[in-house]
């Protein structure tokens, strides 16, 4: 098959490697030039795509700017951004502009699939009108269906072959055409009764995490007016073999999803007259996360005799994961900004981070940034840290992550 894909990001890529990668040829469009450029290259800009992943793909993979080179796809893919505007509304600007792009070369029989998060009746009541712009009809002309993606980026042991694929189609035949193309790269297509419930299964997914994260954060603070360990607790609570699922507390949620696509239904909600509580509640408290950590912060400084102002900083990990570059969303911003806007002297460490020009920092030499700092928090834990060695060269090192709980120092602050 020929298979198009707009929008080369953290999911458009891995979907379009993969689809080469089983043997269809693939134009891969973006609006990016650079991004286009890079993998002409053969260079990818993505963690978990690497160059040797491009390389054996040849021109089975074809990068394109051009909306003209998708007039021969059988298929067609949209993995474009669906951020939130600065009042924290859906902000289908790109999604959007793609489709409007699209429907000037839309072809007959061709299937159109959604995979961005969005909420329930995107692909219906905006994506099918826009395509119709063509001349075509959603579901009698032209196949249109959705898929929500269900990549977590880091994550090695479930891959886009082996994580199951949800897909609903306008009408059975959309819903079929769907499932015959992710078949051609995943084990299991599970066929929906139709779009709107793929859309709500995905907001499901990602409000269901930031829900209980909410949750566990909250407790955190909880068991630190109760001077009890939240790590022992849910340890021990995760000893249970069934009726519990473990989630950890951190410094807040990042990402392109949690902290966004729960706002999606909400705003749906609202449109029915319906105010979805533990969606605002979840945010409220997964929002406030960074506040809370950078008071701790100031704690501990506080009990070292040192105001904020004037202390060195040290930050463990900004990006909002461990083990990737991602900075969306990061809750190491906030913490960052919070401290700086007390006068703190804040300098980050991150392997995958090289700068934050918001701030006019770059991530400093580890071993030298220890000599002088006065408090360090680990704010995102990438591996191949020796959080031992750190403990024992800074007056104070607070853990946001649970990852010291190997170590006993008397400097050592934990969530
Ligand atoms: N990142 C994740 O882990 C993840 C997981 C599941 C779902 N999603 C969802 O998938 C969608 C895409 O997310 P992402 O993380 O890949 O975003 P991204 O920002 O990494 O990539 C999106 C790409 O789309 C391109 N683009 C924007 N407008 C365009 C246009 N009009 N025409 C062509 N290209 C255009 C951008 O240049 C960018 O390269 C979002 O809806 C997101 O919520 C993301």
């Amino acid at each position: 098959m020929k298979i198009g894909i707009i929008g080369l990001g953290y999911v458009g890529l891995p979907l379009a490697v993969a689809f080469a990668e089983s043997g269809n040829d693939v134009i891969a469009l973006d609006a990016d030039k650079r991004k286009v450029e890079s993998l002409a290259r053969g260079e990818s800009y993505i963690e978990d795509i690497p160059d040797s992943d491009l390389a054996p793909l040849g021109e089975r993979l074809t990068p394109t700017t051009r909306y003209a080179d998708l007039a021969s796809c059988n298929a067609v893919i949209i993995c474009v951004p669906t951020p939130l505007t600065g009042s924290r509304e859906p902000d289908l600007t790109y999604l959007i502009d793609s489709g409007a792009e699209l429907a000037k070369v839309l072809q007959p029989n061709q299937l159109v699939v959604l995979e961005s998060t969005t909420y329930p009746g995107t692909t219906r009541e905006r994506l099918a009108p826009i395509l119709a712009e063509s001349g075509l009809s959603a579901g009698t002309d032209f196949h249109l269906a959705f898929s929500p993606e269900r990549i977590d980026p880091g994550r090695t042991d479930y891959t886009v072959r082996t994580t199951p694929k949800l897909v609903g189609g306008l009408t059975e035949e959309c819903s079929k055409r769907a499932e015959e193309l992710y078949a051609l790269i995943c084990e299991q297509v599970i066929v929906l009764s139709g779009p709107e419930a793929a859309e709500l299964s995905k907001l499901l997914e990602n409000i269901f995490r930031s829900v209980n994260i909410a949750f566990v954060n909250e407790l955190a603070q909880l068991c630190d007016r109760l001077e009890i360990d939240v790590w022992e607790v849910i340890d021990a609570a995760s000893t249970k073999p069934f009726g519990f699922m473990r989630f950890e507390p951190g410094p807040g949620m990042g990402g392109h999803c949690l902290p966004i696509d729960p706002f999606y239904l909400a705003f749906k909600a609202r449109e029915h007259d319906f105010y979805p509580e533990f969606i605002e509640l979840a945010g409220k408290v997964n929002q406030a996360q960074p506040a809370y950590c950078a008071e701790r912060i100031e704690r501990a400084l506080n009990d070292l005799g040192k105001p904020v102002k004037g202390s060195n900083v040290l930050i463990l990990g900004v990006s909002y994961k461990a083990g990737v570059g991602d900075m969306r969303e990061s809750p190491a911003l906030k913490i960052a900004e919070l401290l700086r806007e007390r006068g703190g002297e804040v300098c980050y460490h991150d392997p995958h981070v090289a700068e934050l020009p918001q701030f006019g920092l770059r991530s400093v030499d580890l071993d030298a940034a220890l000599e002088t700092a006065d408090v360090a928090a680990i704010v995102t834990a990438h591996p191949g840290v020796d959080y031992g060695a750190v403990a024992e060269a800074v007056p104070a090192l607070i853990d946001f992550r649970g990852v010291t709980r190997e170590i006993d120092a008397a400097n050592l602050i934990r969530l």
